[in-house]
This record gives C-alpha cells, structure tokens and sequence, in this order.
C-alpha cells in the first residue's frame, strides 16, 4: 500500500501500476500448467513496451492482431517467427505489411484466403476455424459459435483448405479462440477436441495447432480460479492421444492474455468529491470509463481497495467516473472504507483490458503507466501530453 501512496504521490494520478511481482507469478504458473504449449502472450491485453520485455525474456512468444502489434512485439525483441498475427478481417494493406515483416499469419474468411494470395504469393497461412464453441464473460467477448464475426464455420472449412492450395498458398496451422474470461474448464476441453478431431485427417502436413486464448480469471472474491494445473493435464492427455493416433509434428500453441497480466494491474485514482445525491452516496473519481471501459461495457466487477484510509467505517457508495456518461460508474453500490475528497483508490485486476482499451473520450490524457519492481517505482510509459489530443 506504500508502494501505491509513494507512486502516485511521485507520478500523479490517475496511474496505472504493474507488480512485477505479480506478473512474474502469473508467468511462472503459466509455464508450469501448459508446458506442452508454446504460449503466445495476446497483445491486445496490454502492450507496454516494459511488460512485453519482461514477458519476452520468460519465454513467452506474442500473438498481434493488428499491424502496429507486430510492430510493438518485434520492437519489445520477439523474432518474427515467435509471432502469430490473427486479426480479424485484416485489409490487404495490413496482410502485405504483417507478410513483409516476416511474421505467417491466421486468417478467418475465405476473402481473406484471397487477399492474402494477392499480396504474399506462395505464403503459408493458418486458418481460424469456428467450430460452434463459444464462451466468455459476456456476450461481447464470445468467439465461438452461432452468430459471431470471428472464423471459417465448420461446414466452409474444407472449401478453406482447397481455397489454400488453389490459391497457391501453404497450409501452416489451424487455430481457433472461443472467447475470453472464462472460468469453467469444460469449453476450453470442448474446444480442444473438436479442433483435434477437425485437424486429424491433416496432422501429418500441420505445423502448428492453436488453441487460442479466453483463461479468465476471478475478478470477484467468491468467483473460484480457473485451474490451469487440472486443465493443462486434461488438455495435455488429448494431444497425446491425438499425436499417437495421427503423428505429425504439429507444435501447439496458445494464446493467452488476460491470465498473464490482469491481477498484476491496478488503476491509481483520487477521489475528487463525495456526494450525496437521492439517498445514495457517489465517490467521483479523477478516472472513469476511458480509462478502464471494462464496467461500463460488460458491466465487469473490479475490487476496488481505498489505499489512504483502509480502516474508515464502511459505507455503501458508487464510484464514478468523470466522463459526461451516467454509465461512467467504476462500481455500483459498493461497500467501501468511507472514502474523503483527495483519497487515493486502487482499481484492481486492471492490468489486462484496462489501458489496452483506455481512450481520450471527453479529451482527457491517458494516463501514464508505472513499473513497480526491484529497482522501485520505474515510468513505463509517461502521462499522454494534453498537446497531442489537440492535434
Ligand atoms: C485471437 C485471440 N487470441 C487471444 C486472445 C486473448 O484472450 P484472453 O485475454 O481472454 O486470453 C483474444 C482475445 O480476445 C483473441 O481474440
């Protein structure tokens, strides 16, 4: 709680602090869980410079889903060939920059097959297939499935494979991702075996099957953790029985990214004022939804700890943001130590899908990002400067 005071005290608020720490915890459990697997860390989760050294350098390969990701992973030293790109509906423009940095890419429509023929003749591409499989913490995040945008259905993916071949491109891999925070094992096993049964007449020519991302983890105190331990067995079990039915040397993959890095992550912010309104107390903060969008678009649960006063009564408040929104609430009706005007919060778990998805709604500057380690409190990334959102 020091660390947090001092930090925010140092950097200004609102700040996002990472626990190296934590990360390294949810790095090493990780590679104990899924050795099998090689893990690529899922960008769009959070794409720090700092935090993708630190992931880098444990092992980890990267997963981009837009040009400029790839960028940030091969800045940050993870060769090209550790990359996996699988955007959705990426243009020609993206495909032929992706293609010429040398990283293979993953599509997800039978157009997209076409495109990619145009701009990079002879490449080897993976196909992302959906399989009816979906999960997720809410509507918005499943990927699988009836009705979603993301993959090849079933029933295109052999036209896909014979598109790949007509076209003159290299099948490399199948992939597929079913959504994202989830806590229930049974679709990621679900998932697993309807790709191995799609993959089996073609397991001799594969080089790599991807299992995506979507590990969850417990943002509320009575939601019980994914066990990664149990699953990596199940898991591991499978692939084993599928190599030793079909052969082939197909490397598995993953894509992780919120497990890597969200508890490692919390959002520093002040408390502007409190005020009573209609019988209900609101603790206006100097942050909000364009900082940390997860509440107001999925109506996600944050634990939110106040740092200068953890031992005031507790009272029932909602915490707000600034943003001209009444959505703009960090947490509805929440018990807390009584916050006063000038206290500090710390939102946590916000180290995945918080300054990832952080925009300049209402023109506010993004806040900066702090490292707290071994060396102390280390500027990763400085306050975004007022100038630049006035272009
Ligand atoms: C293709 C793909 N891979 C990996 C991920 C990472 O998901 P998560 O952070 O839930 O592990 C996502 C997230 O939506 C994704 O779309």
């Amino acid at each position: 709680m020091k660390a947090l005071l001092a930090a925010a005290e140092k950097f200004g608020t609102p700040l996002y602090v990472y626990e190296e720490e934590r990360l390294a915890a949810a790095l090493a459990w990780w590679k104990r869980a899924l050795p099998g697997f090689a893990a690529h860390y899922a960008l769009k989760a959070n794409a720090n410079p700092a935090l993708l050294a630190l992931i880098r350098r444990e092992g980890f390969c990267a997963d981009a889903v837009s040009p400029l990701e790839v960028e940030a992973a091969l800045r940050a030293g993870f060769l090209p060939k550790a990359i996996t790109f699988t955007a959705h509906a990426p243009s020609s423009e993206d495909l032929a920059a992706v293609h010429a940095s040398g990283v293979e890419i993953t599509v997800d429509s039978l157009q997209a097959i076409e495109r990619l023929a145009r701009v990079a003749p002879g490449a080897r591409v993976g196909l992302r297939v959906n399989l009816g499989i979906g999960a997720g913490h809410h509507g918005h995040v499943v990927t699988g499935g009836r009705g979603v945008k993301f993959g090849i259905p079933r029933e295109e993916v052999a036209d896909a494979i014979t598109l790949v071949s007509s076209k003159g491109l290299e099948l490399a891999g199948l992939h597929q991702h079913i959504g994202s925070g989830i806590l229930d094992p049974k679709p990621f096993i679900d998932g697993a075996e309807a790709l191995l049964e799609v993959a089996a007449p073609l397991a001799r020519s594969l080089a790599f099957l991807d299992f995506g991302g979507g590990f969850g983890i417990p943002y509320r105190p009575e939601e019980t953790a994914l066990d990664l331990m149990a699953l990596g067995e199940e898991l591991g079990k499978r692939v084993n029985a599928w190599r030793g039915e079909h052969g082939g040397k197909a490397v598995m993959r993953m894509q992780p990214g919120r497990v890597l890095v969200a508890s490692s992550g919390s959002l520093l912010t002040r408390v502007i004022e409190v005020k009573r309104s209609d019988g209900a107390t609101f603790v206006a903060t100097d942050t909000g939804a364009h900082h940390l969008v997860r509440p107001m678009l999925y109506g996600a649960w944050h634990a939110i700890e106040n740092v200068s006063r953890p031992q005031a009564p507790q009272v029932q408040v909602t915490v707000t943001g600034q943003l001209c929104e009444s959505g703009d609430v960090l947490a509805a009706e929440r018990m807390l130590p009584l916050p006063l005007a000038g206290d500090l919060l710390a939102i946590r778990d916000a180290g995945a899908y918080g300054f990832s998805m952080a925009s300049t709604y209402n023109l506010r500057a993004r806040p900066a990002e702090v490292l707290l380690g071994d060396r102390g409190a280390e500027l990763i990334r400085p306050r975004e400067s007022p100038e630049s959102l006035l272009g």
